[in-house]
């Protein structure tokens, strides 16, 4: 009786309806709606009219740690990593916030038109690719390990002398917490770690917090987990489409150097002699620790699983990796110089993710002429882009970080591809990103395209002194074919 009601209070309804009614959007709105939208959208929803204002959506296929539900009008976002927990209400502008039954923890319009308050660099090129950058607002981190062109460049000079930046101290919750409540248009992007997770007008990001064993377990792939938090920063601009177009073409490009690099792995092995066709490239991932005043600690080696264990399984390596070591310092494990000898003397190649590889030279060159990879000068640190770049940018082109992991562990797939990471300490010098070419336009990743390589059936390539041989034949042969469209054309 009430639901036949209803139905004819809706047929009744149909003719009395004003001049605009609700037309479902093709795409999500890149800004408020307008009143008369917004009152169109109320009747249609009086009426029992489904409505949908995303048409583009956001969706974890990689990551572990979020999740976004569609309502219509509105989003819900949820930060599931364990220990943080915490929902957002994310509801279309230019309607009034929806009244909904679970408790969260922040409530934003969409899109998000306020400032915005970074507090990691790792959430630097997140902002850029959507285009967002003019919406910083302010730093909660020393502005000299910021490495964006565009910010250091463009942006944080002027801001700073039109007061429309502010670097706020790190670490300091008082701090940002005052900010925002005098800004209170301000949305900040906090981190896992943070002490207050639950900040009014602060969203926790767990991009950095995607667990590698889990994806391990899982068969998901972690370096794919962090990239695809871009869709929750990009439900915060109703930007779903761009931010899953931008994952999935960075997937493709990945996953497509990946199989290449099971294809070169194959060669290599073809060339190799009889007796060494079951060794790896091994690679040693290690640095050297000391504590604030310059005494040594010991060596930092990695652990598996982990994102850099990711890049050598898909580069076909081994990489050396251990949990072990006699030296504790607060907690922590790090090898002496003697384990560190044992452990890592044979590697081929030795990536050192740290910065300080050269005063550690002057200090022990002896004890490191025994290693393999320092006779053969083999030995790479992460500054071809800058110092700090490496902490900022890189989980933004992790396939570029995979086809330079390749290259250094003798595995190069892609002969154009210039690497932009990892730095040989012996020949080429501490690099940068260059300079920001329009600080309007969207960070666009360096990108190598991937041109995928034919399988080789081995037989008369088996001793082929070049390690290009199919992606020779794949160049010719497209080459060929663009002879005959051009001809074609003619
Ligand atoms: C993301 O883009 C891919 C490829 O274009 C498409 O297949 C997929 O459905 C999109 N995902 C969502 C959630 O829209
Ligand atoms: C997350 O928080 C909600 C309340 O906000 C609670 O009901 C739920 O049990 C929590 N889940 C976990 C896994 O802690
Ligand atoms: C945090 O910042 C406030 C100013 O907003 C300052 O008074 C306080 O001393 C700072 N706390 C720490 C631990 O530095
Ligand atoms: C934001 O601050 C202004 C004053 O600067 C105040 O009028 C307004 O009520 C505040 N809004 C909220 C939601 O607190
Ligand atoms: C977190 O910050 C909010 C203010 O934004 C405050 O109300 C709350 O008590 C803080 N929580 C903790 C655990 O410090
Ligand atoms: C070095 O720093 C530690 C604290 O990290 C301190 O205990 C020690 O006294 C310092 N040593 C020297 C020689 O300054
Ligand atoms: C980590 O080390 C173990 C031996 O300690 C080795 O079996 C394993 O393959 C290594 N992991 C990778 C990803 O190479």
């Amino acid at each position: 009786m009430k639901l036949l009601t209803a139905f004819s209070l809706a047929l009744f309804n149909v003719p009395t309806a004003t001049t605009a009614s609700y037309t479902p959007p093709s795409s999500n709105y890149y800004r408020c709606l307008t009143d008369t939208e917004a009152s169109a959208i109320s009747t249609a929803l009086a009426n029992g009219e489904t409505i949908d204002l995303f048409p583009s959506k956001a969706q974890s296929d990689q990551s572990s740690y979020w999740e976004v539900e569609y309502h219509g009008t509105y989003k819900i976002l949820r930060n599931t990593q364990p220990d943080v927990n915490t929902t957002y209400l994310l509801y279309q502008c230019g309607l009034d916030a929806p009244v909904v039954e679970e408790k969260v923890d922040g409530i934003f319009h969409v899109p998000f038109t306020g400032g915005l308050v970074v507090t990691d660099t790792t959430q630097i090129p997140f902002i850029e690719i959507l285009n967002r950058r003019s919406q910083i607002v302010a730093f909660a981190v020393p502005e000299n390990l910021i490495s964006s062109p565009c910010l250091v460049e463009d942006i944080i000079p002027a801001g700073k002398e039109d007061g429309t930046i502010t670097f706020l101290p790190l670490y300091n919750d008082t701090a940002l917490d005052s900010f925002l409540k005098e800004h209170n248009r301000t949305l900040a992007f906090g981190g896992p770690w943070d002490e207050n997770l639950t900040m009014k007008n602060k969203v926790i990001i767990s991009s950095v917090a995607e667990s590698p064993a889990l994806a391990a377990e899982q068969g998901r792939d972690v370096n794919q987990a962090i990239f695809e938090w871009l869709e929750v920063y990009g439900a915060f601009f109703n930007e779903e489409h761009l931010a899953n177009e931008t994952v999935e073409e960075t997937r493709a490009r990945y996953d497509c150097h990946t199989e290449n690099a099971m294809i070169v792995a194959e060669e290599r092995r073809r060339e190799m002699l009889e007796e060494d066709k079951s060794r790896l490239p091994l690679v040693l991932w290690a640095y050297h620790m000391q504590d604030y005043n310059g005494t040594d600690i010991g060596w930092d080696v990695g652990e598996c699983p982990n994102y850099y264990c990711t890049y050598a399984s898909n580069c076909m390596v081994n990489i050396l990796n251990s949990t072990e070591g006699s030296v504790d310092y607060y907690g922590y494990t790090y090898m002496s110089d003697d384990e560190f000898l044992e452990f890592g003397k044979d590697a081929d190649v030795w990536i050192y993710p740290s910065s300080n590889w050269n005063s550690l030279v002057t200090q022990k060159a002896d004890y490191l002429s025994d290693f393999k990879s320092v006779q053969n000068m083999e030995v790479y640190d992460y500054q071809l882009s800058g110092e700090s770049a490496w902490f900022e940018q890189r989980m933004a082109e992790y396939d570029n970080v995979l086809l330079d992991f390749c290259e250094v562990a003798k595995r190069d797939i892609d002969p154009t591809h210039g690497r932009k990471w990892f730095r040989n300490v012996y020949i080429e010098g501490v690099g940068s990103l260059g300079a920001c070419s329009d600080p309007d336009e969207p960070y666009m990743p360096r990108v190598t395209e991937c041109l995928k390589l034919e399988e080789n059936g081995g037989g008369a390539d088996s001793y082929s002194s070049s390690g290009y041989t199919s992606l020779g034949k794949t160049l010719v042969a497209w080459l060929l074919m663009s002879l005959v469209s051009i001809s074609v054309l003619w």
